[in-house]
């Protein structure tokens, strides 16, 4: 059966052609390997020639699936590890969205998963990667485009990262080697890196927060442009590594929150002012925001399109520590697999407010199993799914 989004993605991508980087021949070197000056600058990655695609394990707050690294970058390191950056003014775009949902919407898909702004940003977190990094990749130059449109470059940029990190599944390795996340158990950093070696060919680069191992960086030598050439592992250059050599932390993503509010409080006022207040009952009409984005709509579904949020209303419990929800669907309700409707026929759960956001059975973190687009009203569940969201009280 054909659903509506394979139809539409079908659509997108058949209309949706990006002009044509220039075809590259096959007997050029690997970038950072020359032993003479190559000319074809178009073809060949220079003085960027070593090539990393970078990792994060984020879970102060956590991002991205509980079971996958997410994407930090793909970003251009001369040979000897040095770096240029934000190498054109003129590209630093600020609508790698649009241009993607344009040119790239499965790229965009897939990025809207595993490459995940700590903050709740993407789209920022986006156009920095691409704007310090991406415009220092001189194969995707405008001039190596035939007929260039503004912003044709950036698709390749993106698809590239996102297939080099499909190619890196870190936490399968790991995990098939036993080293899984855990709040008590550590590793060391030998036993880490000998797995990442074992399947990545070369070593990478380990780094930690303290010792809370939270980022990888993997090496590449690229044959030919970064769009359409050929990637080879290969040892970093430089340092970078950061973790201790003993007692490293791989800490579980989503962990029940014991003493994170204030963690979460000051990393989201960085970007989404969230109203806080004084832990306990809500009362009264509000609006339900969502973070990373969006609102709550009638039937307590998610939503992300333009509009108006529907109007709950807060009624605090006797105890004046819990309160119920409902909407003019009718109460809302966790129904026995988890998910959260607002309809007539429904009993009302209890819910609490920890000073900044929603919760349930005390967590603040709900999830859906992906972000809704368009005009998707996302099922948003208290049981881990692939997207992590909260939810905050805009009292009206
Ligand atoms: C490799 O090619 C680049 C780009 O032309 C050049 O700058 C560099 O000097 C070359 N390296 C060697 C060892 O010739
Ligand atoms: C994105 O911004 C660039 C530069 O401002 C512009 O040329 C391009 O048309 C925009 N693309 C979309 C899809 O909005």
């Amino acid at each position: 059966m054909l659903s509506k989004i394979a139809l539409v993605e079908a659509s997108l991508a058949i209309g949706s052609a990006v002009a044509a980087s220039v075809s590259c021949t096959a007997d050029l070197p690997f970038s950072c390997s020359n032993t003479t000056v190559v000319e074809d600058l178009c073809c060949f990655n220079a003085p960027g020639g070593d090539v990393l695609l970078t990792q994060f394990w984020d879970t102060a707050p956590s991002t991205g699936p509980s079971d996958s690294w997410t994407v930090h970058g793909l970003w251009p390191d001369n040979c000897d590890g040095s770096y240029e950056q934000y190498c054109d003014q003129n590209r630093q775009y600020t609508n790698i969205t649009a241009i993607l949902q344009e040119k790239a919407l499965c790229t965009l898909k897939t990025m809207q998963t595993y490459w995940k702004d700590y903050m709740g940003d993407d789209e920022s977190f986006w156009e920095h990667e691409y704007g310090k990094h991406g415009t220092c990749m001189n194969t995707l130059n405008p001039e190596c485009y035939d007929n260039y449109q503004p912003t044709d470059e950036v698709a390749d940029y993106f698809t590239r990262a996102v297939s080099l990190f499909r190619t890196l599944p870190t936490y399968d390795w790991l995990a098939a080697a036993g080293i899984v996340p855990s709040s008590t158990q550590t590793y060391t950093l030998a036993a880490i890196q000998n797995v990442l070696t074992a399947h990545h060919g070369h070593n990478a680069i380990i780094r930690c927060s303290g010792s809370t191992l939270n980022e990888l960086w993997y090496h590449f030598q690229v044959k030919g442009s970064i769009q359409s050439g050929t990637f080879k592992a290969v040892d970093p250059v430089g340092s970078g590594a950061t973790c201790p050599s003993t007692g490293i932390k791989y800490l579980p993503k989503y962990a029940t929150p014991t003493t994170t509010t204030t963690t979460t409080k000051s990393v989201t006022s960085t970007t989404t002012s969230v109203p806080t207040g004084t832990a306990g009952a809500l009362s009264g009409k509000g609006y339900v925001k969502v973070l990373p984005d969006g609102f709550m709509i009638s039937t307590g579904n998610w939503y992300r399109a333009s509009g108006t949020p529907a109007t709950y209303t807060a009624t605090p419990n006797s105890d004046g520590q819990a309160f119920t929800l409902k909407t003019s669907k009718g109460p809302c309700q966790l129904l026995a697999d988890a998910s959260l409707s607002c309809a007539a026929d429904l009993t009302a759960s209890n819910f609490g407010y920890d000073g900044t956001y929603i919760t349930y059975n005390s967590a603040a973190t709900f999830y859906a199993a992906s972000t809704p687009s368009g005009q998707d009203k996302g099922v948003v569940f208290t049981t881990q799914q692939a997207v992590a969201l909260q939810m905050y009280w805009q009292p009206l």
